[in-house]
């Protein structure tokens, strides 16, 4: 492992003010964001718009990192220029997806198990040669009145261990991304139980797979009421929980935290990433910043809705809500920005 190498990539990617945006949805994922707008499900609307994204001018200002999907590191614009070499163009560093998603975990009912280890080993190699230098793996934890079990997280947390063991050997920094789902009616107080149980195995298993935590980034949840509990409790009060799960949990060594979007609202997601930081930037040992997909661009994806008419001010709104994140992770952000 060239740990300097995926030191020096880490800490481009934690580049002061800047985030990394999420664009690998997968076919499925992208189909469920496009097939509501009405644009069409194919492969050329898919690319027209990663096109718009990684074309965005000045997007390399507030972008460190994009996590692409395998097919988009094959495309290029419309005039035949790699979408690679754009990004490289603004300064952004490219990433990609490997795991294979979230099937059904046998005998466990309501819980997931993220495939995709055979023959990462080969593939992360073939990305490193066509210049790309870190990874993504999503596991999926959902909470309801029986889940998450004990064996459901150990066997997810083995894979992501088993992941970013790989990825560091390939050259590539590992994004490690145990996500907490915000679906149900649970509070923020079973969110925070949940997530520390599951950092703690996550933790548990990087160690144990010797993977070397500088050379690695997590993209957690962050601490959320569930999405249809009563109480949705305010931006400080989870800037609290979020904070001491992360201090508590995530050692000094890890050089950045990037967050998850999951569903919430951009302007909510970017009032909560500023908060953290008004309320505890002198006491962070890491990095904390977004790598959001649907609240940095579902906005946009919205405007354009399959138009080329509509690219432009696409973009803008793209650059703009950027831009609000690299306030946000100065705790420079307030919510009237967003409105106009
Ligand atoms: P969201 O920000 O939409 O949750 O997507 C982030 C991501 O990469 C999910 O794997």
């Amino acid at each position: 492992m060239n740990l300097a190498e995926l030191k020096s990539t880490a800490s481009r990617l934690m580049a002061p003010d800047k985030g990394l945006i999420a664009m690998d949805e997968s076919l499925s994922t992208i189909n469920k964001r496009f097939e509501p707008l009405g644009i069409p499900l194919t492969e050329e609307y898919r690319r027209k718009y990663r096109e718009l994204i990684v074309t965005t001018p000045n997007l390399g200002e507030c972008i460190s990192g994009a996590i692409l999907f395998d097919e988009t590191v094959h495309q290029s614009t419309a005039d035949g220029k790699p979408f690679l070499d754009v990004l490289k163009e603004h300064g952004i560093v490219a990433g990609i997806k490997v795991d294979e998603g979230a099937v059904d975990m046998e005998g466990f009912p309501g819980e997931k198990i993220t495939e995709g280890l055979d023959g990462l080993g080969t593939r992360l190699a073939d990305y490193y040669h066509k210049g790309l230098r870190f990874a993504k793996w999503r596991a999926v934890i959902n909470i309801t009145e029986h889940t998450p079990t004990a064996p459901a997280i150990k066997a997810n947390a083995y894979n992501l261990a088993r992941y970013a063991a790989l990825c560091q050997q390939a050259g590539l920094v590992p994004i490690v991304e145990p996500e907490v789902l915000m679906d149900g009616t649970h509070t923020l107080q079973r969110c925070l139980e949940v997530t520390t149980e599951v950092l703690h195995a996550v933790f548990n298993a990087l160690y144990e797979q010797r993977v070397a935590f500088e050379g690695m980034i997590l993209k957690p949840n962050m601490i959320l009421p569930g999405s249809d509990a009563t109480l949705q409790d305010e931006a400080s009060k989870i800037a609290d929980a979020t904070v001491q799960c992360f201090l508590r949990c995530v050692p000094a060594a890890v050089p950045g935290i990037a967050f998850l979007s999951g569903g919430q609202e951009a302007e909510l997601a970017t009032e909560r990433l500023n908060a953290m930081h008004v309320q505890y930037e002198q006491v962070l040992p890491w990095a904390l910043t977004f790598s959001f997909s649907r609240a940095l661009h579902q906005p946009a994806l919205e405007k354009w809705a399959g138009d080329d008419a509509n690219v432009k001010e696409a973009q803008d709104i793209l650059y703009k809500r950027a831009y609000l994140n690299n306030l946000a992770r100065r705790g420079e952000y307030t919510p009237d920005m967003g409105k106009h």
